[in-house]
């Protein structure tokens, strides 16, 4: 399928012109970024694997009728999505605090919290992506309390479905971050998970032996990125079980 012309070059993907009016071809590349893209590589394969798996979870979240962009996949790198306004912040869910939650809080990664923390940041490279209150989201207009609303909902959803599915392959979810899109049916707007959805996003911990199987592997030279993908991919049944 021919795509068009380049809208955007993120750190991880392309966004280029659909086939479609509101259709974008999503093509994920093999870069990987950390600390605000201060750490920086190729690692081959990661992304035919964050396509396959962010497919994954789309397709499962649609079946259990969670809105999503995505359409279809097209090859090993490119996947077709609805195009949609993204709202500009990144939707962060805790289960277990590690990451930037350990660290503020001078909390021992793993240490389980007592509900799913949700908390959001305002998506801007230049600032860091801080971390912003509802109140700083009403106040800049960034999205409306009824938006705010949906987006928990959403973001809780996702959040039951990828842990249960994690669960179901031995894997504990700890966290991840989703973007969320505004599509307009006529005047109607509903709101989509948007980006993407893969171990880039997560933080996946084998149940058993504790082993990190997503970018946390990059970001801490923990071993190879690939196999870690790899090995979430095969359980799933994503990649065959002898990839
Ligand atoms: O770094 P922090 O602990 O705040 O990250 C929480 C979760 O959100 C992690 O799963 C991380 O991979 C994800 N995240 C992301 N993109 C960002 C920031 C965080 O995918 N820009």
């Amino acid at each position: 399928m021919a795509r068009g012309k380049k809208i955007y070059e993120g750190k991880a993907k392309v966004l280029y012109e659909g086939p479609e009016p509101g259709t974008i071809v999503q093509y994920f590349k093999d870069d990987a970024t950390a600390f605000n893209a201060e750490k920086k590589d190729v690692i081959d394969g990661k992304g035919v694997l964050n396509n396959r798996l962010s497919e994954f979870f789309m397709l499962g979240l649609g079946q259990i009728g969670v809105p999503t962009h995505f359409l279809k996949r097209l090859n090993m790198r490119e996947q077709l999505v609805r195009s949609c306004e993204i709202i500009p912040l990144e939707v962060i869910v805790r289960n277990f605090a590690a990451g930037s939650m350990a660290k503020r809080l001078g909390l021992e990664e793993g240490t389980q919290l007592s509900r799913p923390v949700v908390e959001y940041s305002y998506k801007d490279d230049a600032l860091g992506d801080p971390l912003v209150p509802e109140e700083y989201i009403a106040a800049f207009g960034w999205a409306s309390p009824q938006d705010m609303e949906d987006i928990l909902s959403i973001a809780l959803r996702v959040n039951d479905f990828l842990s249960g599915v994690m669960y179901g392959v031995g894997i504990k979810l700890i966290d991840f971050k989703i973007e969320i899109g505004r599509v307009y049916d006529g005047d109607f707007q509903r709101l989509v998970v948007a980006d993407e959805i893969s171990p880039d996003s997560c933080r996946l911990w084998d149940i058993e032996t504790g082993r990190k199987l997503d970018k946390d592997v990059f970001r801490r030279d923990l071993g190879n990125l690939t196999d870690a993908y790899s090995e979430v991919a095969r359980r799933l049944g994503v990649l065959p079980k002898n990839a």
